[in-house]
């Protein structure tokens, strides 16, 4: 990468961050690995949900994806290019455990142990997710995350991975967004394995948390030394008005989006106004004696993916959903389906999602002040936008404002004493968007998907000297 950066380098940041500061980006395993059929890898929910009409927009999918499991040497000399510190990455469940538990493909975990091998000497610190939603179409098969089996599948998982790698990894992550594995996953049915099923959707949220866990009393028994996560998606979420429906649903889809995981995790109890809401989507008969216990278990940070703010109304007739799926979907939010996403007058990245980097401020604070001191990390955060290749560059000025005013707001956190210890940009490059497939682009490297060429945006180049500084170069403009 050549640096096109046109601040000094010696420049001192206006905005420093403190030392020491995580300066990442983030991808996971089935948005850039391709590769699905190599190694002795298995099925995962995603192979088996992109085959099916209607599911992906254009009918895409990720076999050959960005081609990352072949390119990942290339692909960390971009990473030390940058000069990020750490880099997050998930393993694919289905390349080490092919049947979802039982044998183990040592192919799989090498190509891991190669990969981890080029961050290290690279001097990147490797952060390392177990679960980014590609479940073993095995286990789906056997019933999915609504059956409790599979959260002990998941830690057996997690041990042999960290069996594998712990020598070498200390930064671990055990499931991605539970909202999303379970209400995108089992509700909606937008995301794999596609069911709309609310009721199983409340069960696969309960044992997604059972799985982080579980997953981290594995990691933990394997001996000191690792550094264990759990990572959320969190919303600002705030009410159209004053109405009383409407602060009720700000109330209800923040329980589901924030408090349900949060409370979970960091005090070891469910929200009672939240099981009171979703008692009328099914019984709640699958909490047992205990579960809170293992899945508040005490974590060394908290992982924090922050992408805009819900404005939301409990009136009848509201707007249509902002957070609208791509293809024709269910509701993600069992019991609260009458619930409209308002448009609150932001502007939108080409998801449609509203820019508000107050929001990640608030949510951060938030989070900082209700719960007992924990570490936190914004694991995730970025934005796409329609990007256009203009002889060989791209200027990429909407996604490098929207990155640097999330960082004003991380140090703004920080000033206010919240102990934010580093920012993962998503994603590293452009990749396999889930059921909007590749025609929305995060990376800050761009991916030209007929010839694999990575093509680092400026918002790349200025993320790398913002690193280099340590800081923000100037006030807001
Ligand atoms: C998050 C996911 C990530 C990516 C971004 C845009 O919810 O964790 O894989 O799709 O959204």
């Amino acid at each position: 990468m050549t640096t096109q950066e046109t601040q000094p380098e010696t420049d001192a940041p206006a905005l420093a961050f403190p030392p020491g500061f995580v300066w990442g980006a983030a991808t996971s395993a089935y948005q850039i690995e391709g590769a699905t059929g190599a190694d002795g890898r298995g099925t995962s929910i995603w192979d088996t949900f992109v085959r099916q009409p209607g599911r992906v927009v254009n009918g895409e999918d990720a076999e050959v994806a960005i081609d990352h499991y072949r390119r990942y040497r290339d692909d960390v000399a971009i990473m030390a290019d940058l000069g990020l510190t750490a880099y997050r990455f998930s393993v694919s469940w289905p390349r080490i455990m092919p049947e979802g538990s039982g044998q183990v493909n040592e192919a799989g975990l090498d190509f891991y142990r190669r990969l981890v091998d080029e961050l290290l000497a690279h001097g990147i610190q490797p952060w390392l997710t177990l679960y980014h939603w590609d479940l073993p179409q095995a286990l789906e098969d056997a019933g999915g995350w609504p059956l409790r089996d599979t959260a002990a599948r998941f830690a057996d998982f997690a041990a042999c991975v960290h069996q594998a790698l712990g020598d070498r990894v200390r930064d671990w992550t055990t499931v991605n967004e539970p909202w999303c594995a379970a209400f995108l996953g089992y509700s909606s049915g937008e995301h794999a394995p596609g069911r709309r099923e609310p009721a199983a959707s409340v069960r696969a949220a309960h044992h997604l948390n059972l799985a982080h866990g579980l997953a981290t009393q594995a990691l933990r028994a394997q001996g000191a030394g690792a550094m264990i996560a759990g990572a959320v998606n969190l919303y600002a979420v705030s009410p159209h008005s004053d109405d009383p429906a409407d602060l009720d649903a700000a109330r209800r889809i923040d329980g589901l989006q924030n408090r349900f995981f949060l409370d979970a995790l960091l005090k070891g109890s469910y929200p009672e106004d939240v099981l009171d809401d979703l008692s009328r989507v099914t019984e709640i008969d699958f909490i047992r004696d205990g579960d809170l216990a293992t899945i508040s278990a005490p974590l060394d940070r908290l992982m924090v993916n922050y992408y805009s703010r819900f404005t939301v109304s409990g009136k009848p007739g509201g707007a249509a959903s902002a957070a609208a799926a791509p293809t024709g979907a269910g509701s993600p939010w069992p019991g609260s389906e009458d619930v409209s996403f308002v448009n609150g007058g932001r502007p939108v990245t080409a998801m449609g999602w509203e820019i508000d980097e107050s929001g990640l401020y608030e949510v951060l604070k938030r989070v900082a002040d209700d719960y007992p001191a924990i570490p936190l990390v914004v694991s995730e955060n970025g934005a796409a936008f329609d990007d256009v290749l203009d002889g060989g560059a791209i200027d990429d000025r909407e996604r490098l404002a929207y990155i640097e005013a999330h960082l004003r707001a991380c140090h703004a956190a920080i000033e206010a004493g919240v102990p934010l210890k580093g920012y993962f940009a998503w994603s590293l490059m452009d990749n396999f968007e889930w059921a909007w497939g590749y025609g929305k682009r995060f990376g800050l490297v761009h991916v030209d998907y007929a010839t694999q060429r990575r093509t680092p945006k400026a918002s790349a180049f200025w993320y790398a000297g913002t690193i280099r500084r340590g800081g923000l170069s100037g006030p807001a403009e």
